[in-house]
């Protein structure tokens, strides 16, 4: 199948545009590197630079790749970022959605998988763990911008059949994460370490999250490649773990000893989130095969090679 994967120069959307070139797949590439990487970029894929804000850009290309699957990661992803500019985060996550959407059904592409966010959409939940129909209550502008794309879509469904899968995910981790983004702490504490910085915390370190491996998140979008039509779907682990937890498991297998400094909470952080996965289990099929401890083992030796090369550069390189 043709498939259209946007933003992978950057973490997430890198391994799956990778998966899918593995699986045989035609894969289309389309990202304005405002963040990511041409290194993270698959060699057998073929790249076009492109803002998803430009409208005439993204009409052409999908004039001329006519893609079957449109799988979306390109986002203004930096929470701090939309709280400053909500404007900014809008237009990207919004309106450049838009634009991809509405090419879709221009060149009647069959199915449309969205990136969204659990963490930053449920807002800070009374209930743990947290199923899919739990109320939406953004506390930041990025995740009222990434939640609105998910209405566009079961609106374009009934209004011109375009099939979708919304994948929500929790704290993805893995190797090629940046450590400037939404959910970067195992990125952060490692390059922190590995730079003999002392690391940060925000807050007193209880802040409890919900951390899925990059592998993990790769299957759940091979599966919504063929499973979960126009579902929404949580993507986690539905493991609590605390971020002094991370900060530990970094530290032990980075063998240092150094004490977290702890600062101020930031704007737009919740307490607690911990996800409801059993829909994607019965329906996708899928769930996570990869723990925290082998998950961070992995994530860990990738920033370590980094590190070792001695060339901050290539924080984003394929390992
Ligand atoms: N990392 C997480 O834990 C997490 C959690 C929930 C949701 N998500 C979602 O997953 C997606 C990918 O996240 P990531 O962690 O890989 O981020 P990333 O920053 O590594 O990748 C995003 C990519 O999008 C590109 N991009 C940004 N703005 C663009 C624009 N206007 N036009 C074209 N390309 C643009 C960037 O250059 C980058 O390569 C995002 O949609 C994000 O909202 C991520």
């Amino acid at each position: 199948m043709k498939i259209l994967v946007t933003g992978a120069a950057g973490f997430i959307a890198s391994h799956v545009a990778d998966a899918y070139v593995n699986a045989g797949h035609d894969v289309v590439i389309l990202d304005d590197l405002s963040r990511g990487s041409r290194r993270n970029l698959n060699p057998k894929s073929r790249f076009y630079q492109c803002d998803i804000r430009d409208r005439e850009g993204i009409e052409k290309i999908f004039l001329l790749e006519r893609p079957e699957i449109i799988n979306h990661h390109a986002a203004q992803m930096d929470v701090r970022r939309g709280v400053r500019e909500p404007l900014f985060d809008a237009q990207v996550n919004i309106l450049g959605s838009l634009n991809l959407i509405e090419a879709a059904v221009a060149q009647g592409a069959k199915r449309f998988i969205y990136a969204a966010t659990a963490g930053a959409g449920y807002g800070e939940p009374k209930q743990m763990p947290v199923p899919e129909g739990y109320p939406i209550n953004p506390i930041t502008p990025y995740g009222i911008s990434k939640h609105t794309i998910e209405h566009y879509l079961f609106t374009f469904r009934f209004l011109y059949g375009l099939e979708y899968v919304v994948l929500r995910y929790g704290n993805v981790y893995g190797p090629r994460q940046s450590s400037q983004g939404e959910a970067g702490v195992f990125a952060i504490f490692s390059e922190q370490m590995l730079a003999g910085i002392q690391p940060v915390i925000y807050g007193d370190g209880k802040k409890i999250r919900d951390y899925v491996y990059i592998s993990d998140v790769v299957a759940a979008n091979i599966a919504a490649l063929e499973r979960g039509s126009n579902e929404i779907f949580n993507i986690g682990s539905g493991v609590e773990t605390a971020d002094f937890e991370v900060f530990q498991i970094v530290r032990h297998l980075l063998g240092e000893q150094v004490e977290p400094k702890y600062v101020a909470r930031r704007p737009g952080e919740i307490d607690n989130i911990c996800l409801d996965i059993s829909k994607a289990k019965s329906l996708l099929q899928w769930e996570p095969r990869v723990n925290l401890s082998e998950g961070a083992s992995m994530t860990v030796a990738y920033f370590k090679q980094v590190a070792a090369r001695k060339d901050t550069s290539a924080v984003h390189a394929r390992p």
